[in-house]
């Protein structure tokens, strides 16, 4: 007897692609991110290669700057810092100057790169160095050049990613993000610790029982996708429409859920599905209700991405569910679902999943 070998699919642990096998290894790697760095007990977070950083006082807003799924993880930091009243702003590398932005020895500028080696992500924080900032970069890559630019890193630990498309390290991204938030505000609870905690099991139970293969089906042969999203889920929507479009080559649009009105719901029709991500039932959640409800008027399908604690469902057409956690971990764990949604829709389309057309996995000029 024989067995047909591909050296190619070696590594891909029975799966049929790199991306799906890396989505699944969530759980593991997120429980990696945390290894040693929470202390429930005292509901506190321990990042020893920072204990310079965490201490210092500084004058202006935390600059985080990174390209492409690195850059929506920056928005995340941001609004991260900014509801704990610590300002904070998010650039795309590409686009950040010190003559531009106030740059100095009383600043903080945080280069987000998974690979370490994002040309445009060395340079910006290159010249933050020269600027006199202090600089850290957060990366997966030990010794990678990003590592060795700033004064400081912090690694997300997510291992190797195969996939061009960013998963796991966007969901170790994340982690280690909350995780610089709660160390560098000081404010943590108890309970945000636990359900820090709990985030690595969480995922495991969106992979055990998500629903996004049967949706995947019937939307696939739709116009264009949308992706909307308020607060801590404006950067996952964004990232949901990014991973959407770099493995299925379809139109593919995220939004901050109350821009929506402001023009692009000028493209949604019958043929074009949202998917809201809606969690807790608060302010945030009834009005990204209230948005899905103008997205509804007009035919489009609805998916939505939601712990089910308010009655948005009454108002989808496909459901998504997530654990119930709090607002910032379950911006990690609606990720998750539409990565799912959007490897599930490129594997119908037939697509090449682990290396897309025209991308690169880490691209070296600026
Ligand atoms: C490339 C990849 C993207 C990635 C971006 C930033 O464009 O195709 O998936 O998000 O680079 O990569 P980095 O390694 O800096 O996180």
């Amino acid at each position: 007897q024989t067995v047909d070998w591909d050296a190619d699919d070696t590594g891909k642990s029975g799966y049929d692609h790199y991306m799906l096998k890396e989505i699944h290894e969530q759980p593991s790697s997120l429980r990696q991110c945390l290894r040693g760095r929470v202390n429930e007990l005292q509901g506190s977070v321990t990042l020893e290669e920072l204990d310079a950083v965490v201490e210092q006082e500084f004058a202006s807003p935390v600059q985080f700057v990174a390209c492409g799924t690195s850059y929506h993880a920056a928005l995340y930091a941001a609004s991260l810092l900014q509801q704990e009243e610590t300002p904070a702003t998010a650039t795309i590398a590409s686009e950040f100057t010190t003559d531009r932005v106030p740059v100095n020895d009383g600043s903080l500028v945080v280069g987000i790169t998974q690979s370490g080696e994002t040309a445009d992500t060395l340079r910006a924080l290159r010249e933050a160095n020269r600027a006199g900032a202090t600089t850290l970069a957060v990366t997966n890559t030990v010794g990678s050049s990003a590592a060795r630019a700033a004064d400081h890193a912090l690694y997300i630990r997510a291992g190797p990613e195969i996939g061009v498309a960013a998963t796991k390290t966007f969901a170790s991204q994340q982690l280690a993000l909350l995780l610089l938030s709660v160390a560098l505000t000081g404010r943590s609870s108890h309970d945000d610790i636990q359900s820090l905690r709990r985030v690595p099991d969480q995922v495991q139970t969106i992979l055990d029982t998500s629903s996004a293969r049967a949706i995947a089906a019937e939307l696939v042969d739709s116009q264009a996708f949308f992706f909307i999203g308020r607060g801590m889920h404006h950067p996952v929507a964004l990232e949901g429409a990014l991973k959407f479009k770099e493995i299925t080559y379809e139109h593919a649009e995220g939004f901050a859920a109350g821009e929506l009105k402001h023009g692009p719901l000028a493209l949604v029709t019958e043929d074009t599905p949202v998917f809201a991500i809606v969690t807790g039932d608060g302010g945030t959640a009834r009005k990204t209700i209230s948005n899905i409800k103008e997205v509804e008027a007009r035919d489009a399908p609805v998916v939505v991405v939601t712990d089910g604690v308010s009655d948005v469902e009454r108002y989808a057409d496909h459901v998504l569910r997530i654990p119930e956690t709090d607002e910032c971990s379950a911006a990690v764990l609606a990720n998750v679902q539409l990565q799912l949604i959007a490897y599930w829709v490129a594997n119908e389309m037939g697509r090449s999943i682990d290396k897309p057309r025209n991308l690169a996995k880490s691209v070296t000029v600026e």
